[in-house]
C-alpha cells in the first residue's frame, strides 16, 4: 500500500530568494517599502496585544546566531539571523535569515520565506517610518555612513517616506561607497561620496550609521553632532557592538522599539539600566511626543525588534496569493489518523529507493 498523500495543512507555502525577489519587483520596491511600513507601523500601534522576549542570541568570538520570536495571539513568527561582520571577506553576507510564520489555533506553519532580503526591506521601512516621526521636517539630506547591503534600501525608504534626495556616503572602504553610487545613480538622488564621516554628515538633517564591526567603535563623537539633527543608529546590533560616543547619547532624546532587547544590544548598552528613552509605539500612538522642537537631537536606536519581522511575514502572507511566486513544501508529517505517524512511516516503506 502506497503512502497516504500529505493533507493540504502540512504543504507549507515557501518562498525562496529568487520569487522574493521577483514579488518585490512585481510590486514595486518603493511600492513594498511604504507598504513594509504601513504594516509595521499597524503593528507597532497594536502593541500590546504582542507576546515580547529579547531575541535569543548564540554569540561565538566571529558572530551571532539570533531567533526573534513574537505572537499577536492570532499568529505566531519567528525569524533565524545571524550577524558576521567578518563574512563579508570572505565573500559571504554579514546578515542572512529565513523565518516563518504560523496559525496559533493549530500551530501548523503557513509561511516559510527567505528573509534576507526581506529583512533589509523591512529594516530600510522601520527606519523611514521612524524618521517620518523624529526627523526634522523639511528634511532632503541624509548622511548614509557604511555603505554594505543596507546602505541603498535604507536611501530608498528614506527617500519614499520622508522625501529625503540627497544622500552623503561614506564607508571606511572606497569599494563599498562605489557600489553604493553605482546602484543609487539611476534612483533620483543627488549622490556625494564623502572621504570621512564628518564630511558625510555636513549639512545633512539625518544621519544614518549602518556599520558592521564586532566591537565598540565610534562612527560618530560628540563633537561631529549638530543641534536639531536625527540619528538613525541601526548597526550596534549586539553586546559589545555599538557606533556612537557616549556623550551623544546624553544630548540626545533617545527612541527605541523594546527597551529589555535595546538595553543589551543597542548603543544604550553604554549607559546606566535606568537610562531614560521613549518606545516607538508610545509615539506612533500619540501617548508621548515624538520630536518636540527644531534643536532637539532625536536618536532611533535601533536594533530590529521581532515584531518588525512578524509585520514582514503578514505583509508577505498578504500579497502571495495569486502571485504563484512560491512553492509548496511537504514540510509537515500529517498522517490521515492523526496518531499513526508510525503507520505512515511503516506505508512509506515500499517508496524507498
Ligand atoms: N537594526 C537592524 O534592524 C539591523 C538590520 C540589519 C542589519 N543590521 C546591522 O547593520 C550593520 C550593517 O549591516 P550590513 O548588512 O549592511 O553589513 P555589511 O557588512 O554589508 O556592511 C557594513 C559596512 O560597514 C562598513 N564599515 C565598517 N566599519 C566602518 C567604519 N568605522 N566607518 C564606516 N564604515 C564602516 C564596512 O566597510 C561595510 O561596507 C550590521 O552590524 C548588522 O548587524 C541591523
Amino acid at each position: 500500500m502506497s503512502a497516504p498523500l500529505p493533507s493540504d495543512l502540512a504543504y507549507v507555502p515557501f518562498v525562496s530568494v529568487k520569487n522574493m525577489m521577483r514579488l518585490v519587483h512585481r510590486i514595486g520596491l518603493t511600492e513594498m517599502l511604504t507598504g513594509l511600513a504601513h504594516y509595521i507601523e499597524d503593528d507597532f500601534k497594536r502593541w500590546e496585544s504582542f507576546d515580547k522576549t529579547p531575541r535569543v542570541a548564540a554569540h561565538s568570538k566571529d558572530g551571532v546566531i539570533e531567533l526573534m520570536p513574537t505572537s499577536d495571539g492570532e499568529a505566531y513568527g519567528f525569524k533565524y539571523v545571524n550577524g558576521h561582520p567578518k563574512n563579508t571577506h570572505e565573500g559571504l553576507q554579514t546578515v542572512t535569515a529565513f523565518g516563518l510564520l504560523a496559525d496559533v489555533a493549530n500551530g501548523y506553519p503557513v509561511l516559510l520565506t527567505e528573509m534576507t532580503v526581506l529583512t533589509a526591506l523591512r529594516t530600510a521601512a522601520t527606519s523611514g517610518l521612524v524618521a517620518k516621526y523624529l526627523a526634522p521636517e523639511g528634511a532632503d539630506t541624509m548622511a548614509m555612513i557604511g555603505n554594505g547591503v543596507q546602505s541603498e534600501f535604507q536611501a530608498l525608504a528614506m527617500k519614499a517616506l520622508c522625501g529625503i534626495t540627497k544622500l552623503r556616503l561614506y564607508d571606511i572602504d572606497t569599494r563599498a561607497t562605489d557600489k553604493a553610487m553605482r546602484n543609487l545613480a539611476d534612483q533620483g538622488f543627488e549622490l556625494t561620496a564623502c572621504k570621512s564621516a564628518q564630511e558625510a554628515i555636513e549639512g545633512a538633517q539625518i544621519i544614518t550609521t549602518c556599520t558592521a564591526d564586532k566591537q565598540y567603535a565610534t562612527i560618530l563623537s560628540d563633537n561631529m553632532v549638530g543641534a536639531g539633527v536625527h540619528i538613525n543608529a541601526i548597526g550596534g546590533d549586539c553586546p559589545g557592538k555599538t557606533e556612537l560616543h557616549k556623550d551623544i547619547l546624553s544630548r540626545a532624546d533617545v527612541f527605541v522599539e523594546y527597551p529589555p532587547q535595546t538595553r543589551i544590544e543597542g548603543e544604550i548598552q553604554q549607559m546606566p539600566e535606568d537610562f531614560p528613552v521613549t518606545e516607538m509605539w508610545q509615539v506612533m500612538t500619540d501617548a508621548v511626543p515624538g520630536r518636540r522642537d527644531a534643536r532637539q537631537i532625536t536618536l532611533f536606536d535601533g536594533v530590529g525588534f521581532a515584531t518588525e519581522d512578524f509585520s514582514a511575514l503578514r505583509y508577505i502572507r498578504d500579497h502571495l496569493e495569486g502571485t504563484g511566486l512560491f512553492e509548496n513544501l511537504d514540510l509537515l508529517a500529517d498522517p490521515d489518523d492523526p496518531r499513526d505517524l508510525f503507520g505512515m512511516l511503516q506505508r512509506a516503506r515500499g517508496g524507498a529507493a
